[in-house]
């Protein structure tokens, strides 16, 4: 697929690279310094065109948003409509204004700020060192990551793309409901905890019902 990723730095960084080596088309965006931009492109045999976030979001089906929660308005705003598009969303809510309300989670806050986009939230829960660390772990070692959103058909070409990035997708299920895999860690959360496909059963179905969370499991 053609992938745009607003934000190649650690997270959206790692994406591109795993996500180019599955064998998508890359483009990467939004930077400070297009000189490093255009240079990580080049090792990733990804394109960086003039770095503008537009420009990528033109070229991907699929687009990656993977920058620092206060610069989510100046990335959305260079990105334009998005109306459409398939979007992952990495971003946690460290910093802000504006932040999402209490009792909304940061998913149908973010979901709101791209209207008609096919939004998505995934690879939001684990460091980018242990992403880049655990990915493409085979058999019951493989890496959950956690997917909400509102659009099963944008989330069903998600959860191909987090398999093709070398990770197991478990689907929370809407972004009105997925405040487990949001920030901070805590008690009775997934974020930040390593799961696997075998633990994450109990969590879909705990959350689909309305119910708290089994305790994060621990592997030796
Ligand atoms: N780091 C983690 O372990 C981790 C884990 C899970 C989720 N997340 C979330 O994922 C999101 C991205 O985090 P990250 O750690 O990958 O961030 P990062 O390494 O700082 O990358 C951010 C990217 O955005 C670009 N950028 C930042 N400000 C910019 C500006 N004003 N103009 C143009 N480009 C700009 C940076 O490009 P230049 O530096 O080249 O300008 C960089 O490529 C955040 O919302 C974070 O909360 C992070």
């Amino acid at each position: 697929m053609r992938i745009a990723i607003i934000g190649a730095g650690r997270i959206g960084g790692g994406i591109a690279r795993q996500l180019g080596a599955a064998g998508h088309e890359l483009m990467l965006s939004f930077s400070r310094e297009p000189a490093k931009l255009a240079e990580l492109a080049g090792q990733l045999g990804a394109r960086a065109g003039t770095g503008s976030p537009a420009e990528a979001a033109g070229f991907g089906e699929v687009v990656v948003i993977s920058v620092p929660w206060s610069t989510l308005p100046q990335a959305l705003e260079q990105a334009g409509p998005l109306a459409g598009k398939i979007v992952i969303d990495t971003t946690n809510q460290f910093g802000g204004p504006p932040l999402p309300p209490a009792g909304q989670t940061a998913a149908v806050f973010n979901a709101a700020r791209m209207p008609g986009a096919r939004y998505t939230k995934s690879f939001n829960t684990l460091t980018s060192a242990f992403q880049a660390e655990t990915a493409g772990r085979t058999g019951d070692q493989r890496v959950v990551q956690w997917l909400c959103g509102d659009d099963a058909g944008a989330k069903q070409v998600v959860a191909g793309l987090i398999e093709d990035a070398g990770f197991a997708p478990a689907d929370l299920g809407g972004t009105a409901g997925c405040a487990v895999m949001e920030a901070p860690r805590r008690p009775g959360a997934v974020y930040g905890e390593e799961y696997r496909a075998a633990d994450a059963a109990p969590v879909i179905e705990a959350v689909r019902a309305g119910r708290p969370i089994p305790p994060a499991p621990s592997y030796a």
